[in-house]
């Protein structure tokens, strides 16, 4: 017996209870395997309603992907229109590159439901549990020197900050150089890895990870204090087709400003959005740690700290 006849049963009387007794009776299973297999499908994320003598209803169904859903939500002329869609992974990154090295055109994207080892930045592991956030890479090609990457980190940031707030609303806010935060806590990253030769991009895999329907029980403990979701901060469920169709527009959208206009129509975009400029902070740098205060970003993007010196220091990368 296939759990999807149990389901079909129950789906069939939509908001009815169906007794333990009729269910085993139709399927020809014992009372306990009914049982069994109601536990199982409330571990892939079935919601039932179990009561005495009244027997079982269907509440809710688990929210899943679905490619042709996806590929409608994609409002755009190439990203995402080649899309993989894959129930787990160790990581989108790592697909994207094995498509990339296989001559993938720039758009191409890959969305998970889980990954297993979701990367961060700084090598800090992802957390990625199915079905409940936004993990996806995007693959790009720019024709441009590898000194200009972070540039597109800062303008991936601006895209993602952008789609979250016009789909749910919530006031998310840039930390340089691309965390999104809601009330200081963490609600999306982004890893942007570049691959390089003669000094040129020859592509970059921009990792988005957001934080939509978590809920607290889903964070690690480690995790509780400094990160959340949209789902907890909007109290109610973000339709993700929606969001990653809106996250895919904007990237594409600002990329294409970007190879037309350069960096200054972002920098911006990105000041106005910022919740780093105005506030005294300490960046770890691989030259070492600077303090200051951040006063936004010059030309190239990089970032201004007025040192407690007075002096003026121009950040790239740092933490
Ligand atoms: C960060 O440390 O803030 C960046 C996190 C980036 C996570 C995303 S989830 C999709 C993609 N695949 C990964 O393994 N990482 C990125």
């Amino acid at each position: 017996m296939s759990h999807s006849r149990l389901l079909d049963l129950l789906l069939s009387q939509p908001g009815q209870y169906v007794s333990g007794e009729e269910i085993s009776r139709k399927l020809s299973i014992s009372r306990t395997a009914v049982w069994k297999q109601i536990n199982k499908l409330r571990e892939e994320g079935y919601e039932f309603d179990a009561v005495s003598r009244k027997g079982y209803r269907l509440i809710s169904k688990p929210e899943r992907l679905e490619y042709s859903g996806l590929l409608q939500a994609m409002n755009t002329k190439s990203f995402g229109r080649k899309l993989k869609l894959l129930e787990v992974t160790t990581s989108t990154q790592e697909e994207v590159r094995l498509l990339a090295e296989l001559g993938a055109a720039e758009g191409t994207l890959v969305i998970a439901e889980e990954q297993t080892i979701g990367r961060g930045r700084q090598g800090r592991r992802w957390h990625s549990p199915a079905g409940k956030g936004v993990w996806m890479s995007l693959l790009l090609r720019p024709p441009l020197p590898l000194t200009r990457a972070p540039q597109l980190t800062l303008l991936s940031a601006v895209a993602v900050c952008r789609a979250i707030r016009a789909v749910t609303g919530v006031e998310v806010g840039i930390k340089w150089p691309n965390d999104l935060l809601v009330h200081g806590r963490k609600i999306c990253g982004i890893l942007l890895e570049s691959i390089g030769e003669d000094e040129m991009i020859r592509y970059c895999i921009a990792g988005v990870g957001i934080d939509a329907n978590l809920e607290p029980s889903d964070l690690p403990p480690e995790l509780r204090t400094i990160a959340t979701s949209l789902q907890i901060e909007s109290g109610r469920k973000v339709d993700r087709v929606v969001l990653i169709g809106a996250v895919i527009a904007e990237l594409e959208k600002f990329y294409e400003l970007y190879l037309e206009e350069g960096f200054a129509p972002i920098g911006h975009l990105w000041e106005a959005l910022s919740v780093t400029t105005g506030q005294d902070i300490t960046v770890k740098t691989a030259q070492g740690e600077v303090r200051g205060r951040a006063m936004g970003l010059d030309e190239n993007g990089g970032l201004l700290v007025m040192q407690e010196d007075h002096r003026l220091t121009t950040i790239f990368s740092g933490e």
